[in-house]
């Protein structure tokens, strides 16, 4: 039998695989090994229940630390179990230091890599991810490309079609099977909400924690919140720099710990609008209808953009302001939402029919 490894280790990754490692579980030998980088539980273990996943056969426990020594402890603490393994290829997701370190600790070994989530590209190196991902599609065998626009930035670093196949998005079936759920997640009342009357927030990208970007951003954020009650669930990251920055959250916004998955799909299907400068949320609100406006200049989910149902605002005070005063009118939130996104599910399965065949014929 066909013997897959999955590496997973952050919220994300366990998001987008939740709907793939099922369906590895019934047609391969399928080992699962948590990296320990989210370790939380509102950052980890909130999403294998939610989204009713088994445990992990194997925990690294590296944890948090800087890029290099985080990548490292997980290469040096994943090697001997692919070595005791000996898969026949290593499945990785998306762009975190755990998609990078499992995918280099196996290339290494000369084990096959899946790269699930391949061709996502910012153009922007001072993000980790966009080296990260750069990397791991490299040196991948199999490619499996959420879009056109993933695919066309693949072939223009010269990476051949036969690795490459493009089967959609995973974070869209992982909405599509919780969406009924999430209907019955009770945040709207605890936070004191009422279904369309507040904008959610999150911010959490290196770039947008920087001591230069992070201040103009609350302030935005506390000039928003004198016309919309402004909802932010604050990843770790962004509260660890604001405590080194000496910012405080703005009164006015109501600030809450990270959120779990359901609470995190009711959040953003009932708010009038999303800010976020999140990959997988850009995703999800899209499934959701729910207006976005986007805390970067750029973005690896273009075809949101191009469809006309997202916006970039951008990260400054003044961007966000302005691209505020222009999409969150009554108007251009109905022609938002009225706006059809060109959204494909299934990507899941088409993984897992690529993963097992691909397996077969790499063996
Ligand atoms: C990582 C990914 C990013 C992804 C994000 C989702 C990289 C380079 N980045 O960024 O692509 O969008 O995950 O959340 O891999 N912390 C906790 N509890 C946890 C985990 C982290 O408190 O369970 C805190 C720690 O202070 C840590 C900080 O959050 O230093 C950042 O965590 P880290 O995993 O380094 O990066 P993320 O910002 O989460």
């Amino acid at each position: 039998m066909t013997k897959i490894v999955t590496v997973l280790g952050t919220r994300p990754e366990i998001v987008k695989l939740s709907p793939v490692l099922p369906l590895l579980d019934e047609r391969v030998d399928h080992t699962i090994v948590h990296t320990g980088q989210h370790y939380s539980y509102a950052m980890d273990a909130v999403f294998f229940e939610e989204l009713g996943l088994r445990a992990p056969d194997h925990a690294l426990a590296a944890g948090s630390a800087s890029h290099g020594e985080q990548s490292a402890r997980i290469l040096a603490r994943l090697e001997p179990v692919i070595l005791d393994v000996r898969p026949d290829a290593v499945l990785v997701q998306g762009d975190t230091n755990s998609t990078l370190a499992g995918a280099l600790c196996a290339a290494k070994l000369g084990i096959p890599v899946v790269h699930l989530e391949a061709g996502g590209r910012s153009f922007d190196r001072f993000m980790p991810e966009e080296l990260n991902r750069i990397i791991v599609d490299h040196i991948a065998v199999l490619l499996l490309a959420a879009d056109a626009v993933a695919l066309r930035n693949l072939r223009r670093e010269g990476l051949p079609d036969d690795r490459i196949h493009v089967i959609g998005s995973t974070a869209i079936d992982a909405v599509l099977n919780a969406r009924a759920r999430a209907r019955a997640s009770s945040v709207l009342e605890r936070l004191g909400l009422t279904a369309g009357d507040y904008l959610a927030v999150t911010v959490h990208r290196a770039r947008n924690t920087a001591p230069e970007i992070l201040p103009g951003i609350l302030e935005a954020l506390e000039r928003l919140a004198r016309q919309h009650t402004v909802v932010f669930p604050v990843h770790p990251r962004t509260l660890a720099a604001m405590r080194q920055q000496g910012l405080a959250m703005p009164p006015a916004v109501t600030a809450t710990e990270p959120l779990g998955y359901l609470d995190t799909l009711k959040l953003v299907g009932d708010a009038r609008a999303l800010l976020t400068d999140s990959g997988g949320l850009q995703e999800e609100s899209a499934v959701l209808t729910t207006p976005t406006l986007i805390l970067r200049f750029e973005t690896e989910w273009e075809y949101l953009v191009d469809a006309g149902v997202h916006k970039l605002i951008g990260n400054t005070r003044e961007s966000i302001l302005e691209g505020a005063a222009r999409w969150l009118t009554p108007e251009a939130l109905a022609e938002s939402r009225a706006t059809p996104a060109p959204i494909v599910s299934g990507a899941a399965r088409k993984a897992a029919d690529a993963i097992v065949a691909s397996a077969s014929w790499t063996r």
